[in-house]
């Protein structure tokens, strides 16, 4: 995603009280962060924000973390966030941003952050076969991911791309979970009413690409993974 420098996207996040600028100084104590304890769902590369902000607004009982590499599209995420909780009318206390690499993301979460869901919307494909390990979800990044998500936890998965669908069904596999539910075509009959889309997920059913899916359980194979890297 290509976006025109922002001068101010950096000033303006750092005078919002939802926006975390030193993430790795909270590993270990994200939900104390939070008003009230309630499970944790994080998103992975949340972009423009539109998808979390419709969420998190929807579902109060639950804590929300979203996470973007760039500054200048989390600047357009704080600002979705605020109006749909405007339109809500409900206060801005469920949900955090910050601005990480996410190939990194052992520095900001540990096993005392757990998560129940991760969200993956429409990641980079990365389709050179030497840049494969930069995918959010090779199995190198899945295995990260473990260190954080409960036993049991599930991560949602949507990509436009055929090749890194196909890719990710196997990485799920090796990295030690188990898919519950796979969809090549998760819009067939169109998308039902009030379901909250991202950006990109708008603009590739717009254009007639198949919107496919994958949901994925972190089973006990997943701690297994993890601990013969030890
Ligand atoms: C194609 S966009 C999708 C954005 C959004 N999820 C959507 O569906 O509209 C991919 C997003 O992932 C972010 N991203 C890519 N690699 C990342 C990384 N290593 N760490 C954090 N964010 C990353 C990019 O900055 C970009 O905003």
């Amino acid at each position: 995603m290509r976006m025109r420098r922002k001068p101010w996207a950096r000033p303006e996040l750092d005078a919002c009280g939802f926006y975390i600028k030193d993430a790795p100084s909270l590993i270990g104590h994200w939900h104390e962060g939070f008003a009230r304890k309630q499970p944790l769902h994080i998103e992975l590369g949340c972009g423009k924000g539109g998808f979390i902000a419709v969420t998190a607004a929807e579902n109060k009982d639950i804590n929300y973390i979203a996470i973007d590499i760039k500054s200048e599209v989390l600047v357009l995420a704080k600002r979705n966030i605020e109006r749909e909780f405007s339109f809500a009318d409900t206060p801005i206390d469920n949900i955090k941003l910050f601005s990480f690499d996410i190939a990194r993301i052992g520095m900001v979460f540990s096993e005392e952050d757990t998560a129940e869901r991760i969200y993956i919307n429409f990641p980079n494909p990365w389709p050179k076969e030497c840049h494969k390990k930069r995918r959010l979800t090779h199995p190198r990044q899945l295995e990260s991911y473990c260190a954080f998500l409960k036993d049991g936890g599930h991560v949602l998965f949507k990509t436009d791309d055929d090749e890194l669908f196909g890719d990710s069904l196997e990485y799920f596999e090796t990295a030690g979970f188990s898919v519950v539910s796979c969809i090549d075509d998760l819009y067939e009959n169109g998308i039902p009413d009030g379901a909250a889309v991202t950006e990109h997920e708008r603009m590739f059913y717009d254009a007639g690409l198949k919107i496919h899916f994958i949901e994925a359980v972190k089973d006990e194979r997943g701690n297994a993974t993890k601990a013969t890297e030890e």
